[in-house]
């Protein structure tokens, strides 16, 4: 009998597909909620191995993150990058009060939560029907479809029209795990697929979708100055839309005359920080910075560029 790819899709995902992540062994949409926002943008390993235990451990309900500081659901984000995630996250617990919608029509009306993250979280935790649209999913649509043309509306039609309605669990997770596995976006191990021969675009897999236009990054160089007082540091927290709320030393265009104590390379999303460190015991007073010991500095949250500063501090002392 022949099976239809939804079921190709389903029977491989049975034998081959990660089912003991731990978000998929728990209903608790809290649980999933978190998994889904940490995913967006980092690896499974990093967030299995590193932050999803602590962060829950840490904040056990959402009510918990609801009523805690920025400061402090900030501070378990730290080293995971993308922080508007966990700003967006401690918003959308406040906006709820600490309950989760149990649909993806509210669940997209919290701060952070867009389209595919909604239906995923609704998908997994209360079997809604729906597909997601995520980036391992979009890469299977379009070269299922042979789409050469990257157009997100018209890809959610198409995400539809593959859709398993009576499996929304199953389907969801086996299509990550697909584009994670089998439909890699340089080596796409086609022979191996269960699409192998609905496809339409497995004979030129590499052809769709057209590659993005190139941006090329640019690279911001800054000072940064380490001003010592008595074994104290300023630091001041970030208010600018960049790295919000995370702590840092300061940072300045200017040309600085003191004494150079490293470099740092730091790549973020839209540019590349290449930074010259310097440790300055001169006179500073700003009234945005206050003093910490190294000991207090430890309990901050800093972006990933002021851990390697502290480092090569720690280094030159
Ligand atoms: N990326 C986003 N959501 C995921 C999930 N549920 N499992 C594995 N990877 C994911």
């Amino acid at each position: 009998m022949k099976l239809t790819p939804q079921q190709s899709l389903l029977h491989w995902y049975e034998t081959h597909g990660r089912h003991d992540l731990p978000w998929r062994t728990t209903n608790d949409p809290y649980h999933i909620y978190i998994s889904e926002i940490m995913l967006q943008q980092t690896q499974v390993k990093t967030v299995l191995e590193r932050f999803y235990f602590p962060f829950l451990e840490r904040f056990p309900t959402l009510s918990e993150v609801a009523q805690s500081h920025q400061d402090d659901v900030l501070k378990m984000w730290e080293g995971l990058g993308y922080y508007t995630r966990a700003r967006n996250l401690h918003n959308a617990a406040r906006q709820c009060d600490g309950n989760l919608p149990n649909n993806a029509h509210d669940l997209m009306q919290l701060s952070g939560i867009g389209r595919s993250t909604a239906h995923a979280i609704a998908a997994f935790a209360f079997q809604e029907p729906l597909p997601i649209l995520d980036a391992n999913v979009k890469r299977i649509l379009y070269r299922y479809f042979a789409l050469r043309e990257r157009n997100e509306k018209k890809l959610w039609e198409y995400a539809y029209t593959l859709f398993d309605s009576s499996h929304p669990f199953e389907y969801n997770q086996a299509m990550m795990d697909l584009g994670a596995s089998l439909c890699l976006s340089k080596n796409p191990l086609c022979s191996r697929c269960p699409f192998e021969t609905t496809c339409k675009g497995k004979s030129e897999p590499l052809l769709y979708p057209e590659p993005k236009k190139s941006k090329l990054k640019p690279i911001r160089e800054r000072s940064i100055i380490i001003y010592k007082r008595s074994e104290r540091y300023a630091l001041s927290q970030r208010r600018d839309r960049f790295l919000h709320g995370l702590w840092g030393f300061y940072e300045t265009t200017d040309t600085v005359y003191g004494k150079p104590i490293g470099q740092i390379t730091q790549h973020y999303s839209h540019f590349t920080l290449e930074a010259d460190l310097y440790l300055s015991t001169e006179t500073f007073s700003h009234e945005a910075f206050e003093w910490f010991s190294l000991e207090e500095i430890r309990e901050l949250s800093l972006s990933r560029a002021d851990h390697k500063a502290v480092e090569l501090l720690r280094y030159n002392l």
